[in-house]
């Protein structure tokens, strides 16, 4: 089958990379891609929320399946435009993209249906929310955006001040455009968070090993947020017991009110999770694979990851479990320096020619100039290192990342730090 892969991120080299080994995939096309999937795959320079321009590209190289990498296109609805033209596709139409497109209607959901999550009011206009705020006895409290922010639309507010200023800066200023003309104001729980990928036909589904990764630009998960410096998995916390409460708490009732709102879910729910005491919170739903935990899951995955997404995009997830390897998974995220504000790009990478055969990198933020490999995003590689330990793939991913060097290169040295303390 040609498939054709949406995004140009570390996350859709990991897809690419996991699909090429299919024997089923005589041809993989993306769009944009990066030059890390180029060396799998055709790269074809159409945006990711070009909608139209992917749609004739799966229909002019006659695509068997298209696997959508980021949350964009899917809010947008490249599902339904693909569904529409008979083109398969595996990702969640515009009604199920929900999930991660509003976070008021995700939350309405959650407290509909029961689903553990932490309290939450809703507001569309700065007077009321500073008036909840005015009256708030426990802080710190979340401030979300309601629509897609570039990973960006979330303040954790520790005193009232913060908090109000935080509400004009959504609500008035605008700070996130569209995506904070409703704001959410929510109780912050405290505990570990879990990344959790659920492949679904919006009925069956299959629980891939959940991961964590360190969303803070700073050692010591501090600093600000960025989309990811680096992720582990199968993470210790997403144990068996665990994964069961997820499974009925939270994965079962979200697909079937889903269901029920005649929006079935269909492709790669993400269950964002704050695990307290043993019990899971839900954080966040996103609607696509996370970044960079996919780097870290899907080489955990021995089964062939084509027919499933086949089976999801025809509507009916037929494989009942996946084989998947008892090895740890490590990776590191390598990023410009400056990230995530300001960086500067266009610097050459070395080394990459001489890492060890059992590192995967795969690529993030780079392009080719003049014949090099350069700099060309914020997160701009990814080493992936395996092992029985995480310690030994801790220690394999960080001498590899020795060998590569660019201008302001910066990366987390701490990554994995809580699991490498426990000795897992
Ligand atoms: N790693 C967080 C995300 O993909 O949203």
């Amino acid at each position: 089958m040609k498939v054709l892969v949406i995004g140009g991120g570390g996350r859709e080299h990991a897809l690419v990379w996991k699909l090429s080994q299919s024997p089923l995939v005589k041809k993989i096309y993306c769009a944009p891609g990066n030059p890390g999937m180029a060396a799998l795959a055709e790269c074809r320079p159409i945006a990711a929320d070009d909608l139209n321009g992917l749609a004739g590209l799966a229909q002019k190289e006659k695509i068997d399946l298209t696997v959508v990498g980021p949350e964009v296109p899917l809010v947008m609805g490249i599902a339904d435009l693909f569904t529409k033209k008979g083109l398969p596709v595996f990702g969640p139409e515009a009604g199920a993209a929900l999930l991660e497109g509003s976070k008021a209607f995700s939350k309405k959901l959650m407290r509909e249906k029961g689903i553990p999550t932490a309290d939450f009011a809703v507001f569309n206009e700065a007077g009321s929310a500073r008036n909840f705020i005015e009256a708030c006895r426990d802080f710190p409290v979340v401030l979300k955006a309601d629509g897609l922010a570039a990973g960006k639309g979330v303040l954790i507010c520790h005193d009232r001040d913060q908090a109000l200023r935080g509400v004009d800066s959504i609500l008035a200023d605008k700070t996130f455009g569209n995506a904070g003309n409703t704001l959410l104001i929510e109780q912050f729980i405290r505990g570990d968070e879990l990344s959790l990928f659920v492949l679904t036909d919006g009925e069956r589904y299959l629980m891939l090993p959940a991961a964590q990764d360190h969303k803070k630009i700073g050692e010591g998960d501090t600093g600000a947020n960025t989309g990811g410096m680096g992720a582990y998995a199968p993470a210790p916390l997403g144990d068996r017991a665990l994964l069961d409460k997820v499974a009925t708490q939270v994965v079962e009732p979200t697909l079937e009110a889903m269901r029920a709102i005649g929006h079935p879910y269909r492709g790669l729910l993400y269950v964002g999770l704050i695990i307290r005491e043993g019990k899971p919170f839900v954080l966040e739903y996103n609607c696509r694979f996370g970044d960079p935990e996919t780097q870290a899951v899907l080489p955990l995955i021995e089964d062939d990851l084509a027919p499933v997404f086949m089976q999801i995009a025809r509507g009916r997830l037929e494989t009942e479990r996946l084989k998947v390897s008892g090895r740890r998974a490590f990776d590191v995220v390598i990023a410009s320096g400056g990230y995530p504000a300001g960086y500067t790009r266009g610097h050459v990478i070395s080394g990459l020619d001489g890492l060890p055969e059992d590192i995967l990198c795969f690529h993030a933020g780079t392009a080719i100039k003049q014949g090099q490999t350069v700099t060309a995003g914020g997160r701009v590689l990814n080493l992936v290192a395996l092992d029985d330990t995480f310690s030994g793939a801790a220690k394999k991913a960080y001498a590899a990342i020795r060998g590569i060097s660019f201008k302001d290169m910066y990366y987390r040295r701490d990554i994995g730090y809580k699991v490498l303390e426990s000795g897992s």
